[in-house]
């Protein structure tokens, strides 16, 4: 049996091309290849932090970037380009760096994702956005309450509850929220309104878990409001103290409900490998009973050693997670190395392959595996290589799109779309992309009234970010 070429030394990697012998590349084509997934097309940030606001926070002097460049910041997801850029390219890109950085200075030619203006055109619907609340930080997760409220989590912390009142939007805080570890991709994620809130009044919240030592895991809770306050809570699924790590990626951080069962999507937090590890609960999706404990008929829970919680594993870094409003199966996004971004479509006990098998690679150019596909081994329904940073999933529940009606929505956060996918049993047969260009598409969800409200982080420094939502084009809010 042919043993897959997994975690490839970075010595073997490039053996035969190292840097330092191959001639340099232009800086422009490799700050494209090599960084603007995570730095944006612009160096305004994305991802990762804007490369002109000066503003350094690992380095100040041309040596001080090229070191960075080289070495890495590797807990905040800095990977080191010693391997795939020669000296001559290290500092071409600190040139780039700088030039770029004084063009810009000017911050009224910033991109500033400006909203469009009156009616727009999609296949099956017109409609108009409204920007209804502004000045967030990073709104990570939108939900709605029976007396339609409308909650939303931001990643930097805070559960807000927003209230609309003769058109005006006015939004509160809730207080007593756990605490979280807000690092890089980390702090406060999903959010999900039990589906029978209005007797039980349970919300559900999913967080990076602050540890010992500025490290951290991912954990989900639920509690209840009361006064504006988050009370009782419980805690229903954390990760064991040895495995909370000071890497600040790939999180996971969705939960969502079907048939009286919770899921809950648990990121690998870059320990590459760990996914494929039925004992650790890293780079899998959980199946639990709404109130923590573990259901009847999981997979896993006659297999020595493996977490009984277990629904599907071999995830990276799952962002979306999304249930069929009719049939109650389970959609699932993951966001690839570079390559590799995922949608799935999760059946109990299966495989999803990472790191075993990607369509990506590592993004400082070097291979993760050398399998695409693999016996045994489950393929995604859509692979986006290059990626488009794919994030949120939710079918549309509402009625002011008729024809819209449970069609999933989807968000990416690098390529900053909006998509619309008509789904049939376990196959996409159709993808319009709705919008691009507006921000990193964090959630999306229907409002009481049927428009489309979405969640929008604008990268670059000092922009604050928004929710917007989707109005059909002939009808009057406000
Ligand atoms: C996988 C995502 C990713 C890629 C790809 C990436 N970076 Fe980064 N970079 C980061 C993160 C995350 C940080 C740390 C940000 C922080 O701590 O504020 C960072 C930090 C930096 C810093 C230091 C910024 C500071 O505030 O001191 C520089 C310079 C930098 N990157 C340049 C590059 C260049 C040049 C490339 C391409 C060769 C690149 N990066 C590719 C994620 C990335």
């Amino acid at each position: 049996m042919r043993v897959p070429l997994l975690f490839l030394s970075l010595v073997s990697a490039t053996a035969g091309s190292t840097p330092a012998g191959s001639p340099t590349r232009n800086a422009t084509a490799l700050y494209a290849e090599l960084c603007a997934n995570c730095h944006g097309a612009d160096l305004q940030g994305g991802k990762a932090g804007s490369l002109l606001d000066q503003n350094w926070r690992h380095a100040r002097d041309d040596a001080g970037l090229a070191k960075v460049i080289r070495e890495g910041v590797i807990v905040s997801g800095m990977p080191a380009f010693d391997v795939s850029l020669n000296e001559a390219e290290t500092r071409a890109l600190v040139v780039l760096i700088r030039e770029t950085a004084k063009r810009r200075v000017d911050p009224a030619v910033r991109h500033t994702n400006e909203l469009p203006d009156g009616v727009q055109h999609s296949e099956l619907h017109s409609y108009r956005i409204e920007k209804i609340i502004e000045g967030l930080d990073v709104p990570w997760s939108l939900g709605f309450l029976p007396d339609g409220r409308l909650l939303f989590t931001q990643r930097t912390g805070g559960l807000f509850i927003a209230t609309q009142k003769e058109g005006k939007w006015t939004t509160r805080k809730v207080t007593g929220v756990p605490p979280v570890w807000v690092r890089d991709e980390g702090g406060l994620m999903g959010l999900a309104v039990h589906p029978d809130y209005a007797t039980n009044g349970w919300l559900y919240l999913v967080l990076s878990d602050p540890g010992e030592n500025d490290t951290g895991n991912t954990k989900l809770v639920r509690g209840r409001l009361r006064d504006g306050q988050w009370v009782e809570q419980e805690t229903l699924f954390e990760a064991p103290r040895e495995t909370y790590t000071n890497l600040g990626i790939n999180f996971g951080g969705r939960v969502v409900f079907t048939n009286g069962y919770l899921f809950l999507a648990f990121g690998e937090r870059g320990k590459v490998g760990q996914a494929q590890n039925l004992s650790l609960p890293n780079g899998k999706i959980h199946r639990l009973l709404p109130n923590g404990q573990i259901p009847q008929g999981n997979p896993f829970e006659k297999t020595p050693n493996a977490l009984p919680s277990i629904w599907s594993y071999g995830h990276r870094n799952p962002q979306g997670l999304a249930v069929h409003p009719r049939t109650g199966e389970l959609w699932e996004t993951e966001h690839g190395p570079r390559g590799g971004d995922e949608l799935n479509f999760i059946r109990a006990g299966r495989n999803y392959g990472w790191p075993i098998i990607t369509h990506g690679m590592n993004y400082n150019g070097t291979p993760v595996s050398s399998l695409t596909e693999k016996e045994g081994l489950e393929q995604p329904v859509i692979d986006w290589t290059p990626s488009i940073a794919v994030s949120p999933i939710r079918f549309y529940e509402g009625d002011a799109f008729p024809k819209w009606k449970h069609h999933l929505f989807l968000g990416a956060l690098a390529q900053q779309e909006l998509r619309r996918l008509e789904v049939k049993a376990d196959k996409v047969i159709h993808n319009e992309l709705i919008f691009k260009g507006l921000g990193r598409v964090r959630d999306m969800i229907a409002g009481p009234e049927g428009a489309l409200y979405v969640a929008l982080e604008i990268p670059g420094p000092g922009t604050p970010d928004f929710i917007i939502r989707l109005v059909p084009a002939a009808s009057v809010s406000k």
